[in-house]
């Protein structure tokens, strides 16, 4: 233990201080999961900064010297059984045993590393996380900080941002986009596409986000109109009673089950040139199938029939989409740790004349296969 503060020491001395984690909390009960220390400099004066982990939030704190070290011998005495400290040429891991015992591992490092004195370091992200409306929305801390429990899904909006963006480039459009939301929930993916747009083009945007319930809709409204962000607001409405004046870009993320038909009805009546939806449940065809009895020998295996059903709903989707002319593409777009719901159906209207024809024939080969009676998007043709 005295070596490792030895060594701490010297670090600090020589400037050559980088990081210092603290982790594997003394109590496994204990909210508190880790402690990451580092340097910043706040008004030309070397402070050390303090980011809390705990099990739903993180906090961030800065010390001086003399705090920061005896902050660090009480945590060491109490909270925590392992201390990481990064030098720029050494890797020092102190390991406590449940016994008091305690080891020390010293690694020099391959590569050099520098002192980052920049406080809070601002990845360079697509969406900045310490724009204040992402706090208001429970994404991150006051200090901008993503929450430990919003990650996934901060990762999930960025992504979801990279894609929108690299389908509008490849699009032709006007110089004013209308952008509609459907099923638009808090609105994490509309603030990151207006934070995003609004920022990176030359273009005029006007989104609308459409939600059913009231609550979320005041809530996210208050928000827009306390952050000042023009051209922008959420809709009380169920999708299909939404009245559009225009949709140029129509976008659907995790609508639930028949929501998600409901908003490519939207997109294709109102001439939307892109309709992007991350579809979610597929409850609709799912029932279909299972109240006609027809099973092959893939859909007798309950998890392929709900995998075949996902599948069905999404390519008669996309048939029902080309037949009014759309080029339809579907992706993953983020990895299957992140949510299990990653499919992500694209329509690019094109001036291509669909055989409509074929695409009936092959819809009504799918139905017939697997007994399904109605597909809820087939009511755009009624
Ligand atoms: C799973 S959430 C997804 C929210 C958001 N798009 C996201 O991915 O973070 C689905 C949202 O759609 C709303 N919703 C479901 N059916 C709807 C409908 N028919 N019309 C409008 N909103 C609907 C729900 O209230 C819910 O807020």
């Amino acid at each position: 233990m005295e070596r490792f503060f030895e060594k701490l020491t010297a670090a600090l001395q020589q400037g050559s201080f980088v990081k210092l984690t603290l982790s594997k909390p003394v109590a496994k009960s204990d909210e508190l999961r880790n402690v990451y220390i580092k340097p910043v400099r706040i008004k030309d004066r070397l402070m050390y900064s303090f980011t809390y982990r705990y099990d739903r939030r993180d906090e961030t704190l800065n010390y001086d010297l003399e705090q920061f070290v005896s902050l660090l011998e009480s945590l060491l005495n109490n909270r925590f059984l392992s201390a990481s400290l990064f030098t720029v040429t050494e890797d020092i891991t102190l390991l406590i045993s449940r016994k008091g015992k305690p080891t020390l591992i010293c690694k020099p490092v391959k590569e050099y590393r520098e002192v980052d004195l920049e406080h809070d370091h601002v990845k360079n992200r697509l969406i900045d996380p310490r724009n204040i409306w992402w706090f208001r929305l429970g994404l991150t801390t006051r200090e901008g900080k993503v929450l430990a429990d919003m990650q996934h899904k901060f990762k999930q909006i960025c992504k979801y941002v990279e894609i929108v963006d690299s389908l509008i480039r490849n699009t032709s459009f006007d110089d004013e986009l209308r952008i509609a939301d459907m099923g638009a929930g808090k609105g994490y993916l509309t603030f990151a596409l207006y934070e995003y747009l609004s920022k990176n083009y030359n273009k005029r945007f006007i989104l609308e986000g459409v939600e059913v319930r009231e609550d979320i809709v005041l809530k996210v409204n208050e928000i827009i109109r306390d952050c000042q962000m023009p051209d922008f607001d959420f809709i009380q409405s169920a999708i299909e009673d939404y009245k559009p004046q225009r949709i140029d870009v129509l976008i659907a993320l995790h609508a639930c089950n028949t929501a998600t038909d409901d908003a490519i009805i939207k997109g294709i009546e109102n001439n939307a040139k892109l309709i992007i939806c991350a579809p979610c449940c597929h409850k609709q065809i799912r029932a279909e199938m299972e109240k006609s009895g027809v099973s092959d020998c893939m859909t007798r295996y309950g998890i392929f029939m709900e995998r075949q059903a996902v599948m069905i709903t999404d390519t008669i989707r996309a048939l029902i989409m080309e037949y009014f002319g759309y080029k339809t593409q579907i992706m993953e777009f983020i990895e299957m740790e992140h949510t299990p719901k990653n499919v992500l159906l694209v329509g690019k209207k094109t001036d291509v004349v669909p055989d409509k024809k074929l695409i009936m024939s092959q819809i009504q080969d799918i139905k017939k296969h697997y007994g399904i009676q109605y597909h809820y998007l087939e009511r755009i043709f009624e």
